[in-house]
């Protein structure tokens, strides 16, 4: 799989990616948002309920996506993390929150892959709250060095 690290984070990005949690959709979803790395044309669409009443704090994530172990399990434990946490927090978070996550180095390479989930989530909440206007997020965007 390329990536290097303990034989426990290891395997648990694996189980994450055999056994996504949260995958499917969610039928109340306060908004959907789809992303792709554009390097491999892998994708993640995610759906977010938000709280009722302070539309602050996320209530429930579903995702569904193709692509690679790091993007689908990053996608799997994010949307774990993600229940519970306020917006404001979600945007807070930035791509070595998602690599400490993952708990594995991750190449320049996958760090597209790895952060695709992350920034479906913020865009799409930024989407929402009017802050961006934007059909579908690309890893392309990201200032991630490659070398
Ligand atoms: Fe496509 Fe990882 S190889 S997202």
């Amino acid at each position: 799989m390329g990536i290097g690290g303990s034989d426990m984070y290891r395997q648990q990005i694996l189980d994450h990616y055999k056994n996504p949690r949260n995958h499917g959709e969610l039928e109340d979803a306060t908004f959907t948002h789809v992303g792709e790395n554009p390097m491999c044309g892998d994708t993640i669409e995610m759906d977010v309920v938000l709280d009722d009443d302070d539309e602050e704090t996320i209530e429930a994530v579903a995702f569904r996506g193709d692509g690679c172990a790091i993007s689908q399990a990053s996608a799997s434990m994010l949307s774990e993390r993600l229940q519970g946490m306020t917006i404001e927090e979600l945007e807070g978070l930035d791509r070595d929150d998602v690599i400490d996550m993952l708990g594995v180095d991750i190449s320049p390479m996958r760090v597209k892959c790895a952060v695709l989930a992350e920034k479906v989530a913020q865009d799409g909440a930024e989407i929402y709250f009017g802050e961006k206007d934007l059909d579908a997020t690309s890893t392309e965007d990201d200032d991630v060095h490659e070398e």
